[in-house]
């Protein structure tokens, strides 16, 4: 099969990388021409070297390649997934302009190309916009009719940054959305490959499975902080008390891990997209409201605790470890480290920062801070450091990066050190939903 990719982002290099590995020939269009060039040498516009290796074999191999020229793309291609952005507005309404942008591109290719062509939407949007939105789009654009002349699925993805080949190869389920027997069958059998379960439904409801799993993940995360927040106020190590809760089956281990909230480009877009249809349907989402408000809270969380060790924040130097809004990632949408390094300055510290490799795009955020060049040199002559993302080599920090600290004290903003560690580095551990571990 030809496959068309639109939008050279996350989703759409990983599923067209994806497909381009079970030997389909792969056009990757996107209209950001620097994007495009990189793709076509071989390189990612972000941090994801499992991903970025793979592509590499591909472009090598001419089995993948990028055009800016969407309507050619489109015209070689049997199947065109759209993956573009539906970045949030201010008021947690999505942004369905990249999607309606590309549908009308689609529509024109569609009009000029013969054959049957099936469109699949992967971007993440809310229920009802695939056949409100897309598709009369594509119909006008193309003066053919869905279900008839060509074919239209939606196909959310359910990938995490940092394991995105994975999660594509290896997906927990496969979500096909359709509103005709044939465009479903066409999208079963290219998956025919990946062996995981397979869900049939209508194209609301695989849009609101999207909704509905981010929502999930993200209560249980502001449920496990919440449960972090009462515990240290107990003097209970909270890790202990979620740990022994996700042994129950009916609840499960993972995302059950406290910190300073979470950040994104899905979790907390999703949350406020959801909430807000929900309210534009006249239904008020409690939870989701709560949720959301619990994990504003957070970054205050880890000031809380430097300012119990401190004593008041003012003049004091603090370094940040991690900008990322997760280890492994040099993605800074929604990172936590914002919030937090802003509560930190209006408290009057003087804050010095470091990120393996999202220090860049922290930067365009917030230019006006100090960065350091290694977490090393963050933490020399600093009163406390509280690291924000959990990046493995901050694990690796010992002895010497600690004892050039004018206070060793570690707060851990995401549970992810080991605490006795810490302690035999002559440091003192703070961590959220645990306190004080002397
Ligand atoms: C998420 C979903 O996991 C994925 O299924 C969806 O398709 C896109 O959104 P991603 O944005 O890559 O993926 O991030 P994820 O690994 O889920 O982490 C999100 C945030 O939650 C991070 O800031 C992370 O630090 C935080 N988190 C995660 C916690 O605070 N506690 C946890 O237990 C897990």
């Amino acid at each position: 099969m030809r496959i068309c990719v639109l939008g050279a982002g996350y989703v759409g290099l990983a599923t067209g990388v994806m497909f381009g590995e079970l030997c389909h020939e792969v056009i990757c269009a996107d209209i950001d021409r620097t994007r495009v060039r990189a793709v076509n040498s071989g390189r990612l516009p972000f941090y994801e070297p499992p991903l970025e290796r793979e592509l590499r074999k591909l472009v090598r191999s001419g089995s993948l390649k990028a055009t800016e020229d969407v309507e050619w793309a489109v015209g070689e291609s049997d199947i065109i997934f759209i993956c573009v952005q539906t970045p949030s507005m201010p008021s947690g309404r999505i942004d369905i302009r990249p999607v309606k942008s590309a549908s009308r591109n689609v529509g024109r290719a569609l009009k000029k190309s013969q054959g049957y062509k099936l469109v699949v939407v992967k971007s993440t949007v809310v229920p009802g916009t695939t056949d409100s939105v897309v598709k009369p789009l594509l119909e006008a654009g193309s003066n053919k009719k869905a279900g008839k002349d060509f074919g239209l699925c939606m196909n959310p993805e359910f990938l995490q940054e940092g394991s995105a080949l994975k999660d594509s190869i290896e997906p927990s389920r496969i979500v096909v959305g359709s509103g005709d027997e044939r465009s479903a069958k066409i999208l079963l059998d290219l998956y025919k490959p990946v062996k995981s379960p397979k869900i049939r439904t209508d194209l609301r409801t695989a849009e609101m499975i999207k909704y509905a799993s981010n929502a999930f993940l993200a209560t249980k995360i502001s449920y496990s902080n919440e449960i972090a927040n009462i515990c240290v106020r107990l003097g209970i190590d909270s890790q202990k008390v979620l740990e022994a809760v996700g042994m129950d089956p009916r609840i499960g281990p993972r995302f059950l891990k406290p910190g300073l909230g979470f950040g994104g480009s899905c979790l907390p877009k999703d949350v406020k997209a959801l909430k807000d249809r929900a309210k534009q349907l006249g239904y008020n989402p409690r939870l989701l409201s709560t949720l959301l408000a619990i994990n504003s809270i957070q970054p205050s969380e880890g000031v809380r605790l430097l300012e119990m060790e401190l004593g008041g924040l003012s003049g004091k130097k603090i370094a940040v470890l991690g900008l990322a809004f997760k280890g492994g990632v040099d993605d800074v949408r929604e990172t936590r480290a914002l919030p937090l390094v802003m509560e930190l300055l209006g408290k009057g510290a003087v804050v010095t920062a470091f990120d393996p490799m999202a220090m860049a795009n922290f930067i365009r955020l917030m230019p006006t801070i100090r960065y350091a060049s290694s977490a090393a040199e963050c933490l020399n002559g600093a009163d406390a450091c509280i690291v924000q993302a959990d990046w493995p080599e901050f694990k690796k920090l010992g002895r010497k990066e600690f004892s050039s600290m004018k206070h060793p004290i570690v707060v851990d903003g995401r549970r992810f050190l080991d605490p006795e560690s810490v302690r035999r580095a002559g440091a003192k551990y703070l961590g959220i939903g645990f306190g004080s571990a002397e």
